[in-house]
């Protein structure tokens, strides 16, 4: 179960607002749920099984197993889209198959030393995951790895360890086809934010032990509600409407909280996904994470009396599981703690959220998103869910949400720095 509970807006937005706003747009939730001509090149993840169907999750798990065969460490080379979904999920889960390091979206020399140290005495495979392979951060550490593997194992069994998922017709697809590396080609028509279900992060999540079909089949249940669920009933359109009603009335910033930690990579792609979508044309809600109870004690005094400008979404965790639970056991020591006695954190913590919620609700608009659970399907849920509504959400605000034209003004700067 995914659900959008919006109680602890109506202070701000009353519910007759809201149900005429979304009545007055229905027209935009309609061409999101079609899909649009405008856009054929970028919305191939409207379709979870055009690019995360039965086929491909086969192959994916075929190609993951006999990765697995021959390495315990995987390197995903990539940045933003390109490693964002898969490290979500493998970080929160901790699944159990090959262990996996990240490179690609760094140039930090510190930080890739890090990365050559983490694969001594290990069997290594890298990905180097580049829709354009222009990117340099991905292309560097390619070029740096692939070094690593042929001085450490020779050229042709480097080979065997190097794969790339890339763009069909690319420079990077001619690379791979001299010299020998196995080829995943690049969901065409889904740009990189949008990639959580496609090979691009099926293949790491596999090979990292992840249940890939459990993921899809989540993100399938997803599409098949909110592309036939019509007006407020819809929770992703729901979420839509408010984000621009609130964009309407001066609020500039959205908290995306959490009171467990397992969130915090979501919490980078979901950043990601909203700021790249529609931080553009002057316009756009700034995405932040709120990562409690650590900042609680920093961005909490913010939201709580700063200035009125911003807005807080929460991902509330609903139903205890594996490894959720944890006594505190009583003492006799006098360390002004008593109240705590015989407590389970699982209830402390959530004492913690409700009491923040319910102080923070006085103040600012607060939304809640409660899922039942943190697992793979939950994620496929997740990712669908913001997906869509990010794409509702940027055509209300009138922007282009699968275009990054603001990223292009650094990259050449940078590249005349570098003299390319
Ligand atoms: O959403 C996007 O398209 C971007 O954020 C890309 O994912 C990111 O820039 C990485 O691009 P590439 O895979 O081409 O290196």
């Amino acid at each position: 179960m995914l659900d959008l509970n919006t109680t602890y807006t109506e202070k701000f937005v009353a519910s007759g607002e809201l149900a005429a706003y979304a009545e007055a747009h229905a027209h935009v939730l309609a061409r999101c749920q079609a899909g649009e001509e405008r856009y054929a090149d970028s919305q191939g993840w409207l379709e979870v099984d055009e690019w995360a169907g039965p086929a491909v999750l086969d192959r994916t798990e075929r190609l993951a197993a006999e990765l697995r065969a021959i390495a315990d460490t995987f390197v995903i080379i990539g940045v933003g889209g390109s490693n964002n979904s898969a490290r979500a999920v493998i970080k929160a889960l901790r699944p159990n198959g090959a262990r996996i390091v990240y490179a690609g979206n760094t140039l930090s020399a510190h930080e890739l030393n890090g990365v050559l140290a983490e694969l001594e005495g290990h069997d290594v495979v890298i990905d180097c995951i580049a829709k354009n392979f222009e990117t340099l951060e991905p292309g560097s550490s390619f070029r740096l790895l692939r070094q690593y593997l042929v001085g450490r194992y020779g050229k042709e069994e480097a080979a065997r360890r190097i794969v790339c998922t890339g763009t069909i017709g690319s420079s990077l697809e001619e690379l791979c086809r001299a010299e020998g590396y196995t080829f995943v080609p690049f969901a065409t028509n889904v740009g990189g934010r949008y990639t959580a279900l496609t090979e691009v992060h099926l293949l790491p999540l596999a090979v990292a032990g992840a249940d890939i079909r459990a993921l899809a089949a989540g993100a399938k249940r997803m599409q098949e509600q909110l592309r036939k669920t019509d007006g407020l009933e819809n929770s992703a359109w729901r979420y839509a409407c408010l984000r621009n009603i609130l964009w309407d009335r001066g609020y500039r910033v959205e908290l995306l909280g959490f009171f467990e930690p397992r969130f915090r990579w979501f919490s980078k792609w979901w950043e990601q996904l909203y700021a790249e979508s529609e931080g553009k044309d002057g316009k756009g809600i700034f995405p932040a994470a709120l990562e409690c109870s650590e900042e609680m004690h920093s961005l909490g005094q913010y939201a709580q009396d700063g200035t009125h400008q911003l807005f807080e979404t929460f991902i509330d965790l609903m139903e205890p599981g594996a490894g959720d639970s944890l006594v505190l056991g009583g003492t006799d020591v006098a360390d002004a703690f008593g109240y705590l006695d015989g407590k389970d954190f699982w209830d402390i913590n959530k004492a913690s959220f409700n009491a923040t919620r319910a102080a923070h609700a006085e103040v600012l608009p607060v939304l809640t998103l409660e899922i039942d659970r943190i697992d793979e399907e939950h994620f496929g849920m997740l990712f669908y869910w913001f997906a869509f509504a990010c794409y509702a959400s940027g055509s209300l605000l009138g922007v282009n949400p699968f275009d990054q034209p603001g990223v292009e003004a650094y990259k050449r700067l940078m590249f005349e720095a570098l003299g390319k």
